[in-house]
C-alpha cells in the first residue's frame, strides 16, 4: 500500500468515513491527517460543475462552460486525436473551475439504438468504443484532472436502469461489452471507473467479484479507484469487498456506520477497508493539486476549438447530384426550427450550460449563399400545423436549393428513458413531402444523437448531412461545411438500419422485468447484419467526402 503510514493513523470511523461523499460532488475530507476533498463533476460533452445544490439529472444549473459535440458525435470521426482534443478542453475546463475528476467518458455498447443515452455513447463496435474512450481519458488526464471512465458494464437500457440484471454469456461479455472497457483501462490508464446501477448475472455491478476483481483488477491490471454510479450502491461493505472505494453521493454517514460495525463483527476484514481507502487516497493526492484555485476560461478560444472539432464528426450521407458543397451566392431557403434553435447537445446529467451557443441559420447568413429567408416548418415538439407548412413551401418557390433542418427534440433522447421508436417525428416528414413537390433541390441537415429511421426522408432528400449533436459551435461547422469551407469526412459510428424490426434486439428489449437478456449474443450492430445479409440504410462505417476520386 502507497499510503500505510498514513492509513495507520486513522481511526476505523476515519478509514469508513472515506468511503462515501461529502455531498453530491465532493469526496470527505481528514483535516488532522492533511487529506483534501476533491470535487468530481459530469461530463462528457462539457464541463458540469453546479453551481447550486446538487442533482443528477443536470435539473440546477451549472456554471458556464463549453459544450463540445457529444461522445457519439465525436465517434463518428473515428478520430482518436478529436476525442483527446475534446477530452483536453473539458479537462481544462475543470482545472480551471477546482474540479478534480471528470465523470465521463461513457463508452457502454450500442446494444440497441433505443437506448435513451445512445447520444452518450461510442458506438457499437467495442473496438471504437475503446479507442475513442481511451483518447477522452488521455486528454481529460493530459491537464492534471481524473477521468472517470462509465458504466460499468452492461447499462445498455435505461428502462429500470437501477434494478435490471444484465443476464449475459461470458463469450459475449468479453467480446462485446467489456471489450472497450479493457481497451480505456489499458490504453487511457483512467484514474476511475465507475460502476454502473444494474446487475450482471444476477450481482449488482458495483459487488460483482467477476467483474470488479478477475476481470477489472486480475485481467486487465486496473489500478486506480471505482466509485458508484450516483446512487448506485446496493450492500457497501460487499462493494468495500469488491473494492470499491468510493459510494456517492452522501448517506449522510449510514452506509459508513455500516462499513464500521462490519468491520467490528468480524464480517469484513479491515485491511480491506484499507485498500480500498489507499485506492482512494493515491487519486486524491494525485488530483487535488489540480484544483487549487479557479482561473478564467477563455470561452471563445474554446469555441473555436469546438468548431473545429465538430467538423471532424459531420457525416454526408447522401449527395446526389452533387447538391454539395453550395456554390456561393447559391439562393438557398432555411427551413426548419433547428436551424434557428439548434439541437445540440443530450439532456440528463451530461448537460452542458452552454457558454456561447449559434446556430446554423446565422452562420448561413454569414456565408455568401443568397439567403431568401427562414421558416420553421414545423413544431418542434410534435403536432400538425399547416400554416407553418405552407409558409416553408411558399418560402421554397422563392429558392434554388432548399436546406431543410430536421431532428429529434430535447425531450427524444434522455438519460432515464429509452426512445419509443426510431422514427423521426410525423410532421417532419410530412414537410419535407410537401417540399419534395416544389421541385426544389433539398439538402436535409439532421440533428440527433442516435440512429433513426429514415423512411419517406431519405429518398425525398437530394443530400443529406447528419450532424449528430455536434455541440455549441455545432451551427458554424454545419455552414462551413454546407458552402464546401470544410470536407465532410465523418465516418458512421453505428449502424443507422432500414427500420426497428430489423434491429437483432428488437424482440426483446428493453429488458421489462427483472432481466435483461442478452440473446442475441454477440450479434450487435454490423456483427448481425453483415452476418444475416440483412440490408440497411446506411452501414456502420458510411461517409461520403466531398472529393471525387477518378
Ligand atoms: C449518471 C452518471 C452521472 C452521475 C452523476 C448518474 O445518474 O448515470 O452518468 O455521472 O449521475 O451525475
Amino acid at each position: 500500500m502507497k499510503y500505510k503510514s498514513i492509513i495507520e493513523k486513522m481511526t476505523l470511523e476515519e478509514k469508513a468515513s472515506l468511503m462515501s461523499g461529502k455531498n453530491g460532488w465532493e469526496t470527505k475530507a481528514i483535516k488532522r491527517l492533511g487529506i483534501p476533498s476533491i470535487f468530481l463533476s459530469d461530463g462528457p460533452t462539457g464541463l458540469r460543475k453546479q453551481a447550486g445544490p446538487s442533482d443528477q439529472l443536470g435539473l440546477n444549473d451549472s456554471l458556464p462552460a463549453t459544450c463540445l459535440p457529444t461522445v457519439a458525435a465525436v465517434a463518428n470521426s473515428w478520430d482518436p486525436e478529436v476525442g483527446a482534443q475534446a477530452g483536453a478542453i473539458i479537462g481544462s475546463e475543470a482545472k480551471a473551475r477546482n474540479v478534480s475528476m471528470v465523470l465521463g467518458p461513457g463508452l457502454n455498447i450500442k446494444r440497441n439504438p433505443l437506448c435513451g443515452r445512445n447520444f452518450e455513447y461510442v458506438s457499437e463496435d467495442p473496438y471504437l468504443a475503446g479507442k475513442m474512450a481511451a483518447s477522452y481519458v488521455r486528454g481529460i488526464q493530459s491537464q492534471g484532472v481524473a477521468s472517470c471512465i462509465k458504466h460499468f458494464a452492461l447499462n445498455n437500457q435505461e428502462y429500470k436502469r437501477m434494478s435490471i440484471d444484465s443476464v449475459v454469456d461470458e463469450r459475449t461479455m468479453r467480446e462485446i461489452y467489456l471489450t472497450g472497457f479493457e481497451i480505456a483501462v489499458k490504453e487511457g490508464k483512467p484514474d476511475a471507473v465507475m460502476s454502473s446501477y444494474n446487475s450482471v448475472n444476477g450481482h449488482f455491478t458495483n459487488e460483482n467479484p467477476h467483474l470488479l476483481l478477475d476481470i477489472l483488477r486480475d485481467d486487465w491490471g486496473f489500478g486506480g479507484m471505482v466509485v458508484t454510479d450516483w446512487g448506485g450502491d446496493n450492500d457497501r461493505v460487499s462493494g468495500i469487498e469488491c473494492l470499491n472505494s468510493l459510494e456517492m453521493p452522501s448517506t449522510a454517514g449510514e452506509t459508513d456506520r455500516e462499513i464500521v460495525q462490519a468491520v467490528k463483527d468480524g464480517r469484513l476484514k479491515e485491511e480491506r477497508l484499507d485498500e480500498c481507502v489507499d485506492l482512494l487516497l493515491d487519486v486524491v493526492f494525485k488530483r487535488a493539486a489540480a484544483s487549487k484555485k479557479e482561473t478564467p476560461i477563455d470561452f471563445r478560444a474554446h469555441f473555436d476549438k469546438a468548431c473545429e472539432l465538430a467538423k471532424e464528426c459531420l457525416v454526408l450521407l447522401k449527395n446526389d447530384k452533387k447538391v454539395l458543397p453550395l456554390n456561393p451566392a447559391t439562393k438557398v431557403a432555411v427551413i426548419g426550427d433547428f436551424a434557428a434553435s439548434p439541437r445540440y447537445q443530450g439532456a440528463g446529467s451530461s448537460v452542458v450550460h452552454a457558454a456561447l451557443v449559434t446556430n446554423a441559420l446565422d452562420w448561413i447568413g454569414r456565408s455568401g449563399l443568397d439567403v431568401v429567408g427562414y421558416e420553421p416548418g414545423f413544431k418542434r415538439y410534435g403536432g400538425k400545423d399547416r400554416r407553418l407548412a405552407r409558409k416553408a413551401v411558399k418560402l421554397a418557390s422563392k429558392a434554388d436549393v432548399l436546406l431543410v433542418f430536421l431532428g429529434l427534440d430535447e425531450f427524444s433522447e434522455v438519460e432515464g428513458i429509452d426512445r419509443r421508436n426510431l422514427k423521426l417525428p410525423r410532421n417532419q416528414l410530412e414537410l419535407i413531402e410537401a417540399l419534395r413537390k416544389t421541385g426544389k433541390k433539398i439538402a436535409v441537415v439532421l440533428s440527433c444523437g442516435c440512429a433513426v429511421e429514415l423512411t419517406g426522408l431519405d429518398e425525398k432528400a437530394d443530400a443529406l448531412l447528419y450532424a449528430s449533436l455536434s455541440g455549441e459551435a455545432g451551427g458554424e461547422a454545419i455552414a462551413e461545411i454546407l458552402c464546401g469551407k470544410a470536407v465532410p469526412s465523418g465516418k458512421l459510428a453505428e449502424t443507422f438500419p432500414l427500420s426497428y424490426d430489423d434491429v437483432p434486439s428488437r424482440k426483446y428489449y428493453p429488458g421489462r422485468e427483472a432481466t435483461a437478456e442478452y440473446r442475441e449474443g454477440p450479434y450487435v450492430g454490423y456483427r448481425y447484419y453483415a452476418s444475416k445479409g440483412i440490408k440497411v440504410r446506411y452501414p456502420f462505417g458510411f461517409g461520403l467526402s466531398y472529393t471525387h476520386f477518378d
